[in-house]
């Protein structure tokens, strides 16, 4: 196997976006990217995307993006994988760099959520449910999570104001990230008397609906020393799993077990655990599944992940923190690009150019990307060279 390195990345400004398309979402982040990485010319490109058919009524995105970005007839290739689409869209690059079947690969990720009213948007996204067992009988994504919420407060006593302190964790980040949805700061009260979406989580405890894109290029760690434009970052490990859709059918509805195997494979491949990473990118979704998120990388003990976040251990300049980006909470949450956004954030810091969410001296970042209430997952792991 190759090394592999993250030598371009781009990522436009989040958010409803209504004069823009879905391609020209998607053509911007990766002419960030390929501008970034000084290269024009690539073998392959992916493009990680949920539910463009619901969303925008397209479908067939790999030929329309690679035609509209000037690229054809390079092989391009839509991946679906619910919210974990750009992560799952990541590993396919890195497997077919790491592989030697091609040198240059373009990996975007990208969603248009808004055009649609939110009644529509809920639906979409609730289509990566079980349908049979959950969909059909009208739970959406803020009632599954609620359910899990519920669970973990009666098994561990995390309580309100550990959720609460989640968002007001991710929007104080959120608000030094120029590309967040929403850069504005928040407090405890703020978002524990929000409007209630599904007991007990409340709006301010919900990623938003959102448009964007984020594009990464990824190449041969001998390409990138040959083009010495940025600080080296390789990906050094990757993982990706599954667990059951329905949440009824999972042993405990408090554990992430995709997470928890994608970041062993992932940390097995690296040769490092979880906790030697200096910053992490999770996917809060909801603000109780960073709490989870951090538990299944075994960052704290099991139901330790809201004491955790309500001690500061998570913050910008804590232990160990955790979406220094500002997380889909205030970045926003495009589904199919959040797991690509993730690396972006990742290699940033890592080169040293996340400005005011700058995590000081970081070396090695961990970005875990999750589909549906966690049925797949992928674990990536970036390393800067010093
Ligand atoms: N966080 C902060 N503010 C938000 C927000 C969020 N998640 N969602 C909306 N807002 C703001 C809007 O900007 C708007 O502000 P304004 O009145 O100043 O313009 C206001 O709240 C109302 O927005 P609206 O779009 O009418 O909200 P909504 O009630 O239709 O939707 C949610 C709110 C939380 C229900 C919706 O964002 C949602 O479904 N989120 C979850 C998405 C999801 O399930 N993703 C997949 C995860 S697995």
């Amino acid at each position: 196997m190759r090394d592999v390195a993250v030598i371009g990345i781009g990522m436009n400004k989040w958010g409803e976006l209504w004069p823009s398309r879905i391609r020209d979402l998607y053509v911007e982040a990766a002419l960030l990217a390929l501008d970034d990485a000084g290269v024009d010319k690539i073998d392959s490109m992916y493009v990680g995307c949920m539910s463009s058919g619901l969303l925008v009524g397209q479908e067939h995105l790999g030929a329309l993006m690679a035609d509209y970005l000037g690229q054809a007839p390079v092989p391009a290739t839509r991946v679906e994988s619910a919210c974990a689409s750009g992560g799952v869209a990541l590993r396919q690059g890195f497997i077919e760099v790491a592989s030697g079947m091609s040198d240059v690969v373009l990996v975007g990720g990208v969603e248009k959520m808004t055009d649609i009213d939110g009644g529509s948007t809920t639906y979409a996204l609730a289509t990566a449910a079980d349908q049979e067992y959950e969909g059909f009988h009208g739970v959406t994504f803020p009632g599954l999570y609620a359910m899990m919420a519920r669970a973990h407060m009666a098994r561990y006593g995390t309580t309100r104001e550990q959720l609460a302190q989640v968002a007001v964790k991710n929007h104080e980040n959120g608000a030094k990230n120029p590309r967040a949805q929403f850069p504005f700061t928040t407090t405890l009260e703020g978002v524990m008397t929000s409007t209630m979406v599904a007991d007990p989580l409340r709006l301010m405890d919900c990623s938003p609906v959102t448009d964007g894109a984020a594009a990464v290029v990824l190449s041969t760690v001998e390409m990138a020393k040959k083009l010495k434009r940025h600080p080296l970052v390789k990906i050094t490990g990757s993982g990706q799993a599954s667990a059951s859709i329905a949440l009824h059918a999972r042993a405990d509805l408090t554990w992430l077990g995709s997470t928890e195997a994608a970041a062993k494979t992932a940390c097995k491949m690296a040769r490092c655990t979880p906790r030697e990473a200096d910053l992490f990118e999770v996917h809060d979704c909801f603000t109780i599944a960073e709490i989870m998120v951090l538990e299944a990388l075994g960052l704290v003990e099991k139901g330790k992940g809201g004491p955790a976040t309500a001690a500061g251990l998570t913050a910008l300049g804590g232990e160990f923190p955790v979406n220094a980006s500002g997380g889909l909470k205030a970045k926003g949450h495009p589904v199919g690009a959040t797991g690509v956004a993730q690396i972006v954030e990742l290699a940033e810091q890592l080169r040293g150019d996340a400005g005011a969410r700058q995590v000081k001296g970081a070396k090695r970042g961990l970005a875990q990307n999750m589909g549906g209430t966690g049925a797949s997952a992928t674990v990536h792991i970036l390393e800067v060279e010093s």
